[in-house]
Formats: C-alpha cells, structure tokens, sequence
C-alpha cells in the first residue's frame, strides 16, 4: 500500500476565491485556526487544506506560515485573481507563476524603486535575484498543463467595462506574477510594471507565499485568472468580473493537481 502524500496548503485572499476551490472538493471538513475556517479535503483525489488568508502579503505569508506547518503541508499553492499587465491578455485568461517579484519592495529614489531580494536589506551592492523562480523541473510540467486546459468561455452578457477585446478562446500561459500592498488601477502604472519586470499579472500575495516557500523549502505554485487589466477601469472590471473569473483559477488549479 502506498503512503498518502502530505496535503498542499492552498491559499486564497478572498472568500470568492476559496468558494471556488471548494466547489470542486470532496470529502470536506472544517478545522478552526486562529479566527479562521480551514477547509480540509480532497480535489480531484488529493489531500488540499484550504484557506482565505484575506488581501495582502502579510495576511498571506502568515497563513501559508501556519498552515503549512499546522498541517505538515508538502507545497504551497495561491488561487485567486489577479490584474493583467501585458496588453496581449485578456479578462478570464490564467497566469500561472514560473517567477515572482514583490514589486513594492526595495530602495526608493527620486527616479523610481530599485528592486531588491524580500528579506535582505534593500541598500548597498545589487542584490539582481530578487525574483523568486520556480524550480525548472516543476515549470516545464507546468507549461505542458497549460497548454492542455480548454476553460469554459465567461457569460456572454458580461462584457469589460472597458473596451471589450475581440473574443477568442481564453488562454492559459506561464509568465511573471507580481506582487505587492496595492491594488493597481492606472494605465501608467501598468505599463511600467509590465515594462520593468516583463510581467504578465499583478497581484498582492502570490510572491509572499514564494518568500514562505523558500524559507520553508516548500515548492510553490501561483495560479492567477484575470478579473481586470490593472488600468483606468480596473475598479470597474474587478467587481464585475471577480465571480466569473475566480472559478478559473480553480480549474486550473485542479488539473494541476491531477498531473502533478
Ligand atoms: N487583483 C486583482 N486585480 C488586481 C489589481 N488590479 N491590482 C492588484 N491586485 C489585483
């Protein structure tokens, strides 16, 4: 008989999010943890112990901290939404992580910020890793399930506030998550973002539970499906999107699990 595998410690910053998750779960049950409800189960057959951190990356890198040792968790996974920062994306396409950056962290000059490694202090000689980076290994896996994954179109009757982009079938690629305390709403600030790190989406937990991961030695996954495009309307896009979208990521996340 085989040994069953420890769980994976999956985190989503908001109820939305989490009922996603759960929708695709069996075999659940509920455990408190500080003020929290953790959900315990399975999805698609695999032990998952799920829970809302709420926004931001403390609120994340705790729980991801705690449960994952409550538990004795084998990985650490982030579901949710998140903004689309290269214009070649659309609302309702899937991000999944093979590197992330805090991208509020590091030394602020008149010219802008210089990033540095969260955990080191952000002065003195360049510190240039201040990505973290999924394991080779796990990213080709990962690119060979993102190609593979067919998600339901979005409801007709929902389309952006903004302009909407032609339709075509939703896309699942691999690209750079960011992260940081801010929700981002400008067209200016998304361009830069996506100019200065090559980034696909933009988020606020997904590289603080990497930073867990490499502390902890856990692997980490960050699947992100776009409820806005981090512009002008991002405001407007994300309230309106954020239902629809959220079960994308959860979706994903479950065929993951299965091929991992
Ligand atoms: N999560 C979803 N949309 C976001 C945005 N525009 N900025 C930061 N986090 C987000």
């Amino acid at each position: 008989m085989s040994t069953p595998l420890a769980p994976l410690a999956v985190i989503c910053a908001m109820a939305q999010e989490k009922a996603a998750l759960r929708a695709l779960m069996s075999h659940i049950e509920t455990r408190d943890l500080l003020d929290r409800k953790v959900t315990l189960g399975q999805l698609d057959g695999h032990d998952v112990v799920v829970a809302e951190s709420g926004i931001g990356k403390v609120a994340s890198a705790v729980m991801a901290s705690l449960i994952a040792r409550e538990f004795g968790c084998r990985g650490l996974v982030v579901s949710g939404v998140a903004g689309g920062l290269d214009p070649e994306l659309h609302i309702g396409d899937t991000v999944i992580a093979h590197s992330l950056v805090q991208h509020d962290y590091g030394q602020l000059h008149d010219a802008g910020l210089k990033s540095f490694r969260p955990g080191v202090p952000p002065l003195g000689p360049d510190r240039a890793d201040f990505a973290f980076t999924v394991a080779p290994d796990l990213v080709a896996k990962l690119q060979h399930i993102a190609g593979d994954i067919d998600l339901p179109d979005l409801p007709a009757d929902l389309l952006p506030a903004s302009a909407p982009k032609a339709w075509r079938k939703r896309r699942v690629i691999m690209g750079r998550i960011l992260s940081g305390d801010q929700f981002i709403n400008s067209e200016v600030v998304r361009e830069r973002l996506h100019r200065d790190f090559d980034a696909q989406a933009v988020e606020m937990e997904g590289a603080a539970v990497a930073q867990v991961g490499a502390l902890l030695g856990l692997p980490v996954v960050v699947v992100r499906c776009l409820s806005d495009l981090a512009g002008t309307d991002s405001h407007l896009d994300f309230p309106r999107f954020v239902d629809a979208v959220a079960p994308g990521a959860a979706m994903v996340l479950r065929q993951i699990v299965r091929e991992l």
